[in-house]
C-alpha cells in the first residue's frame, strides 16, 4: 500500500502527558495507523500491556507484532465489556484520538470525502447497517437541518436540508457527487462542503454517543494516578470532553461538598493544547486538534 494510513497528531505531547508507567496497563481506543500505539509500547516495559481498539477492520493492516499488544476490533463504546473479557479491572492510562484517519479521507470508495465520486457510505465500521445514503434519503427535513446545524455548525443547514429533500423526491441521493449537487453548495465553498460531510459522518457513526459511553467507562476504569488523554477535532466533541474532564459527569455539572470544595474525580493536566505551528506546517490536518489530559484522583 502506498498511501500513508495516518500521521498521528501531537504524538510527543500525548505520550509525555500520559506519564506512562512501564509495568502499566494502557488502552488506545483509536488504533488507526498505530502511531500512538507504537509510541506507548515504546515506553512500556516487558510486563506492561497495551490494548488497542478500532471499529474499522482496515486498521488491522497496521497490526503490531508484540506479545505486549492486543488488538480489539470493536467500537470503543464497548470498552468496559472488552476489558472485562480480558480480565482487566483497572487501567493506568487511556488515549482517544477521535474521528477519522487520513485513510478514511483518502480512500475514495469509503465515501468520506466530497473530493471523490463514490457511494455515499461513511461507515467507519464497514459491517454497520446504516450508511450516509440511508440518512440523507430517509431523515425528515427537520432532522437533517438539525444535524447539519449541530454537527456541521452550518448556519445554512435549513436551506441545505430543503435542497436535499427536493432533490431526493426526484431521484435518490446515493453517491457523494449526488450529495454535492443536491446540496447546491458551490464547489468553491469547500469549507461548507467539508462541514456537510462532517455532520453526516458524525451522525452515521453516532460519534458523540460512543464518546459519551467511552468517557464514563474510562472514568470508572482508571486507577488512581491513571491518565486519560483525548485529542478532539471539532468544537462539539471538544466541549463534551472539556466539561466531562472538569466535572467527572456527562451533564458537566460541577458538584461541591458541604464546605464548597469542588468534587471531581480528575485533576486537569492539559486544557486544550494545540499543535505547534511547526507541526501544522508539516501536517496541516493537525491544525484542528486539541489535546486534553486529566489524571484520576
Ligand atoms: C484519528 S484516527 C487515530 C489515529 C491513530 N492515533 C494513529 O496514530 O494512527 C481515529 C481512528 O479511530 C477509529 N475510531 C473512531 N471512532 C471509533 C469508535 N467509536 N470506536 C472504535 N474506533 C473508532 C477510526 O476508525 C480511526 O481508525
Amino acid at each position: 500500500m502506498n498511501e500513508v494510513y495516518h500521521i498521528p497528531a501531537m504524538l510527543k505531547e500525548t505520550i509525555e502527558g500520559l506519564n506512562i508507567k512501564p509495568e502499566g496497563v494502557y488502552v488506545d481506543v483509536t488504533f488507526g495507523g498505530g502511531g500512538h500505539s507504537r509510541a506507548i509500547l515504546g515506553n512500556l516495559g516487558h510486563l506492561g500491556h497495551l490494548y488497542s481498539l478500532d471499529q474499522d477492520a482496515d486498521a488491522l493492516i497496521n497490526a503490531i507484532d508484540d506479545p505486549r499488544w492486543t488488538f480489539v476490533h470493536s467500537n470503543f463504546r464497548y470498552l468496559r465489556n472488552w476489558l472485562d473479557y480480558y480480565g482487566v479491572t483497572a487501567i493506568d492510562g487511556l488515549l482517544a484520538d477521535l474521528g477519522v484517519s487520513f485513510h478514511h479521507f483518502d480512500c475514495p470508495e469509503r465515501g468520506f470525502s466530497f473530493r471523490f465520486p463514490a457511494p455515499l457510505d461513511m461507515r467507519m465500521n464497514q459491517t454497520a447497517k446504516r450508511t450516509a445514503a440511508d440518512i440523507v434519503n430517509t431523515y425528515s427535513e427537520e432532522d437533517l437541518a438539525r444535524i447539519f446545524y449541530l454537527y456541521g455548525e452550518l448556519n445554512s443547514g435549513r436551506a441545505i436540508a430543503k435542497n436535499l429533500c427536493r432533490a431526493r423526491s426526484q431521484k435518490a441521493i446515493l453517491r457523494t457527487e449526488d450529495l454535492v449537487a443536491a446540496s447546491r453548495i458551490p464547489a468553491e465553498r469547500s469549507k461548507e462542503l467539508a462541514r456537510l460531510f462532517q455532520a453526516l459522518r458524525i451522525e452515521v457513526n453516532d460519534e458523540l454517543g460512543a464518546l459519551r459511553d467511552m468517557l464514563v467507562a474510562a472514568r470508572d476504569l482508571l486507577a488512581p494516578g491513571g491518565r486519560i488523554a483525548i485529542l478532539t477535532y471539532h468544537s462539539l466533541e471538544d466541549r463534551l470532553v472539556k466539561n466531562f474532564l472538569r466535572s467527572g459527569n456527562l451533564k458537566g455539572t460541577i458538584e461541591k461538598d458541604f464546605y464548597g470544595n469542588i468534587l471531581t474525580p480528575f485533576t486537569l493536566i492539559e486544557k486544550g493544547r494545540e499543535a505547534s505551528p511547526e507541526e501544522v506546517a508539516l501536517n496541516p490536518r493537525a491544525r484542528s486538534a486539541k489535546l486534553r489530559i486529566a489524571e484520576k484522583k
